[in-house]
């Protein structure tokens, strides 16, 4: 099993998904309008088990989870909305539905700073409550009459992300000190000067290879903005 992120190709096959297991359906564009604008928050669980026969075979799509951030929030704190999720019936109770929700989460804010989630579910819905209460920790904020077309009402459900937020911190803490380890490596050997010839090419390439980056979560937004680098001065 594969989760990855939703690419426009798999909507199709995603709204079948969402066809198959709820009565809420949506058009095409509201999918692509999520893949494009939050391309991080969604996410399609694909079945490999069976390899495809031809490379037009489409992937087998056996779960999802759509999500988005909220464009006006209410209360002017950024957080994650959960717009859909479902698990074909083949496939239920192997975790996925935990999986896509909890890689959704941890994008929200990764990438986009969010401090919570919310949701909305129906009273009736057994299977998802116990998903949300008891696995993922969400609260019921309110009930929501008549919130469904056939006039059932939903739970409102938020869950505070602030624990996702200690684990990028400390992740981040953890590269800082990474980073102090190597610059710390290379004390004690500035008097010697850079080795030149075949050797200072070859040493070159070693500190090439011990040179730590940070990716992903650990850049702000503003180090993954292209910038047009100037050139230094000689000196
Ligand atoms: C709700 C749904 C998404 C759960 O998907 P899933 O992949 O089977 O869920 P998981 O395997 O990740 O389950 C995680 C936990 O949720 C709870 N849970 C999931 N299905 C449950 C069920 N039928 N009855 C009771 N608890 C259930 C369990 O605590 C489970 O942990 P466990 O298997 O270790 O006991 C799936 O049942 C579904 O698609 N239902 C129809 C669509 C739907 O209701 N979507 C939610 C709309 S708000």
């Amino acid at each position: 099993m594969d989760i990855v992120m939703l690419h426009p190709s798999h909507i199709p096959h995603v709204q079948t998904c969402n066809i198959t297991n709820l009565p809420e359906n949506y058009f095409a564009k509201y999918y692509l309008y999520h893949a494009l604008t939050w391309p991080q928050l969604s996410y399609v669980a694909i079945d490999l088990s069976k390899p495809p026969r031809s490379k037009h075979d489409p992937p087998k799509i056996v779960g999802y989870v759509l999500a988005k951030m909220e464009e006006e929030p209410v209360d002017g704190v950024p957080h994650g909305h959960i717009t859909s999720l479902s698990v074909m019936r083949t496939h239920r109770r192997l975790g996925l539905a935990e999986k896509l929700m909890r890689q959704s989460q941890k994008a929200m804010v990764e990438t986009f700073g969010a401090k919570y989630v919310s949701l909305h579910v129906r009273v009736s819905n057994k299977a998802a409550l116990r998903l949300y209460k008891d696995t993922l920790q969400f609260e019921v904020e309110k009930v929501e009459s008549k919130y469904y077309a056939d006039g059932e009402d939903a739970f409102s459900m938020k869950q505070d992300l602030g624990f996702i937020w200690d684990k990028v911190k400390a992740d981040d803490d953890a590269l800082k000190i990474d980073d102090k380890k190597v610059e710390g490596e290379g004390a004690g050997d500035e008097d010697e000067g850079d080795p030149v010839g075949d050797e200072g090419q070859e040493d070159k390439k070693k500190k090439e290879v011990m040179r730590k980056v940070k990716i992903g979560r650990a850049l702000g937004v503003s180090d993954l903005v292209e910038k047009v680098e100037q050139p230094k001065a000689a000196s």
